[in-house]
């Protein structure tokens, strides 16, 4: 019974549930005076009364998001990356815009002399493996910033009032510690308006987020990421600097990649080529992937070079395991 009320208790504060830690609390009090407790039971009793009142109407605390607890620990993660935009394969508008992105970030001071900033909130948008989290990591890496990395998926499939109080957190963090904020799988704040039951709520949440949006002053970038940005609304685009596409590489592109990866083993240029054509349908993921496999025949058989037909049965197998897939 008391285990009960304990668990309880700790849940709701894991969780931000003011509402229902103070219940616990209360039922806590209840529980030893029933047990014959009775002056333990005034004195929890006298504690809860000092406890701010629960209700919606107050601003949940602030957790510190260096030491996520609780549910937001499944939603946050940060560290610092190594990675570099020149790990990444892109178009070339696509580098130029990302290196000019970079510059602004490293002349704050002198933008902000003219009183303009650096812009800050960069949507990307494409197909599953094509770079977006890589990108993100790489501008961190860049910038020498930790990559903090919320899920807003998960973030959005918890409890309302968790919702509102993590997001709070977030966004209290962003001007305290700077880094790169990448909101990943960003459009399920559209469907977190469109699916759920409680649409009045949600649709509160959501509005409340682009808000928190449009009013972050910090010094922090905010990267949004989504593989369906069909469902994302002009009100929500409206509020990036900055829109990067993403797309599956095209033939030059698969090249770029291959070289990236397995450049160390000078395979012949025009067999590369050829491969390369025969690609498509494949995302740099499944290259990158099918790029490991090679090295791993290789390295079972004490070879220490990558040969084409290493990579051509790796490809094969990629190209099997995504049919799995579909
Ligand atoms: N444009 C790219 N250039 C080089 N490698 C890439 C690229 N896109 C994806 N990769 C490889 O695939 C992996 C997964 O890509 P990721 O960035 O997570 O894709 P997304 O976030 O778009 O789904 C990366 O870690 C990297 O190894
Ligand atoms: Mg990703």
């Amino acid at each position: 019974m008391k285990a009960d009320i304990l668990r309880a208790l700790l849940q709701a504060h894991a969780s931000g549930d003011e509402a229902g830690f103070h219940k616990a609390a209360l039922q806590l009090a209840s529980a030893e005076s029933t047990a014959g407790h009775v002056r333990v039971a005034e004195e929890l009793r006298a504690i809860i009364a000092k406890m701010p009142p629960p209700g919606p109407k107050r601003q949940g605390a602030v957790v510190d998001i260096a030491q996520p607890r609780g549910d937001l620990a499944e939603i946050l993660a940060g560290a610092y990356r190594d990675e570099r935009l020149g790990d990444v394969v892109l178009p070339d508008e696509t580098r130029r815009d990302l290196e000019r992105l970079l510059r602004e970030n490293r002349s704050t001071g002198r933008l902000e002399k003219w009183g303009v900033g650096p812009r800050r909130r960069v949507l990307f948008h494409g197909p599953p493996g094509c770079g977006k989290t890589l990108t993100a990591a790489s501008i961190a890496g860049e910038l020498g910033l930790p990559l903090m990395t919320i899920r807003v998926d998960a973030l959005f499939s918890r409890f309302l009032g968790a919702t509102a109080t993590h997001l709070r957190s977030i966004f209290a963090e962003m001007p305290r510690r700077p880094g790169v904020y990448l909101f990943d799988e960003f459009d399920a704040v559209a469907k977190a308006r469109g699916d759920n039951q409680d649409v009045g709520e949600m649709g509160r949440i959501v509005t409340a987020f682009l808000q928190l949006i449009d009013a972050d002053v910090s010094t922090s970038l905010l990267i949004a990421a989504t593989n369906h940005s069909q469902l994302l609304d002009r009100a929500v685009f409206r509020r990036f600097d900055l829109i990067v596409p993403f797309q599956p590489p095209s033939p030059f592109q698969v090249e770029r990649l291959l070289e990236l990866r397995l450049g160390a083993f000078d395979l012949p240029k025009e067999e590369l080529a050829r491969l390369a054509s025969e690609t498509t349908g494949m995302s740099y993921a499944d290259l990158a992937r099918a790029c490991d496999d090679a090295i791993r025949e290789m390295a079972l058989d004490a070879r220490t070079h990558v040969t084409i037909e290493d990579l051509v049965g790796a490809l094969e197998g990629v190209r099997r395991r995504d049919q799995h897939l579909r």
